[in-house]
């Protein structure tokens, strides 16, 4: 018999796709190290696109995992489908019951079972626009149709966001701090706005960047779960924790949310492994405090640096720094890649970058020197 080699192998009935699934354009992850170096065959890249932890995880969390694999034994058993202990430890330090939280494969499965629970087709979900794009992937892959609110001033526009919420919004999305732009919305500015909020519409409050925030007026979003409100509230290890490559994230939500998430949620979606490490992490205050202070200490620089250089920057509560430009920010996203940085465009003229180690910050400013001058002259 004759073997079907490439296209040769396509079947002859088409898949098709639900029409709008197939319009979504996919999500852009940021450029691993290992992709570029052997596209360029360059060596010593540096990665600031992905605002992952530039220290790396705790090492408590790494100690727990290298003891678990001296037996390993367990490797072989499903996992906690309820997540037993790390639920219990998140709940003693936040002060709310196990049955209010959902663990999740990465925040951003979560995001996907929230739609999933509560979006239909035609429903529809508001979100501000930059904002992150898993929201709106979310929404559209359930035929969900986006409600896109402009930021303004690189902020949520709360008010906005309010008016534009009607009896067919399902789900409000909130990322605060919000990815790009890395900017929050204050006490005062959430408190109005879920005053306007129509009860049976779930406001989702993504704080994915929550440990690095600085900024004394930000809200205390759990007093909004404790007043018994619809909120649900996403955080992650994958940020300040460093456990990105791991894939652990969790909700918080009334009783009543959390179990119909559940009942949607695959029964083993986080796994032996992010269970462990997430609950050793959790009780590593020391690297948690370093993490803080490295991007402190990082922002500090890259502010001192671009000041001088006349290069425009939205203040960040986050570990990542958002640069609106004069120029095509495709070009100088490709200009910092062929000298090894990394770096993510996120709109035609504008780049963000994540905070790194001290000497990454100063390379990712000594190539942007160089591109700049080069075009210059
Ligand atoms: C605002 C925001 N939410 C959620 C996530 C997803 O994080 P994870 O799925 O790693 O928990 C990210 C990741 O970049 C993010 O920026």
């Amino acid at each position: 018999m004759k073997e079907l080699k490439g296209n040769s192998a396509v079947p002859k009935n088409k898949i098709i796709p639900l029409e709008y699934v197939s319009k979504i354009k996919p999500y852009v992850p940021g450029k691993p190290v290992k992709e570029l170096e052997r596209e360029l065959g360059i060596k010593g890249s540096i990665k600031l696109a992905s605002n992952e932890n530039p220290l790396g995880p705790s090492k408590k969390a790494v100690e727990a995992l290298r003891k678990f694999f001296q037996n390993g034994h367990e490797l072989s058993r499903y996992p906690d489908s309820n997540g037993y202990y790390l639920k219990s430890a998140i709940s003693e330090r936040l002060n709310v019951d196990s049955d209010e939280i959902i663990l999740g494969n990465g925040s951003n499965e979560l995001i996907d079972i929230a739609v999933r629970t509560f979006v239909g087709p035609g429903d529809e979900a508001v979100m501000a626009t930059p904002s992150f794009v898993a929201y709106s992937i979310a929404v559209k892959s359930v035929g969900g149709i986006i409600k896109e609110v402009p930021l303004l001033d690189y902020r949520h526009d709360l008010a906005g966001i309010a008016d534009t919420t009607t009896d067919r919004t399902k789900i409000i999305f909130i990322a605060n701090p919000n990815n790009p732009t890395g900017t929050i919305n204050n006490r005062d500015e959430f408190e109005r706005f879920m005053n306007r909020v129509p009860d049976g519409v779930l406001v989702i409050v993504d704080e994915a960047y929550y440990e690095y925030v600085m900024d004394s007026e930000y809200p205390d979003i759990l007093n909004y779960f404790a007043g018994g409100r619809d909120i649900l509230i996403l955080r992650t290890f994958s940020k300040a924790y460093g456990l990105a490559g791991l894939r652990i994230g969790y909700g918080i939500a009334r009783k009543d949310i959390i179990t119909e998430m559940n009942k949607i949620r695959g029964p083993f979606n986080t796994n032996t492994l992010s269970q462990l490490a997430a609950m050793h992490a959790l009780t590593d205050d020391e690297h948690l405090k370093k993490s803080i202070e490295i991007n402190e200490q990082g922002k500090k620089f890259l502010y001192r640096e671009l000041d001088s250089m006349g290069i425009t920057y939205v203040p960040t509560e986050a570990n990542f720094v958002y640069m609106p430009l004069n120029t095509d920010s495709k070009n100088i996203y490709e200009a910092l890649l062929r000298m090894g940085v990394i770096i993510r465009t996120v709109g035609p003229r504008e780049i963000r970058v994540t905070i790194g180690l001290p000497e990454e910050n100063e390379r990712f400013i000594e190539a942007l020197k160089i591109v700049i001058k080069s075009w210059s002259n």
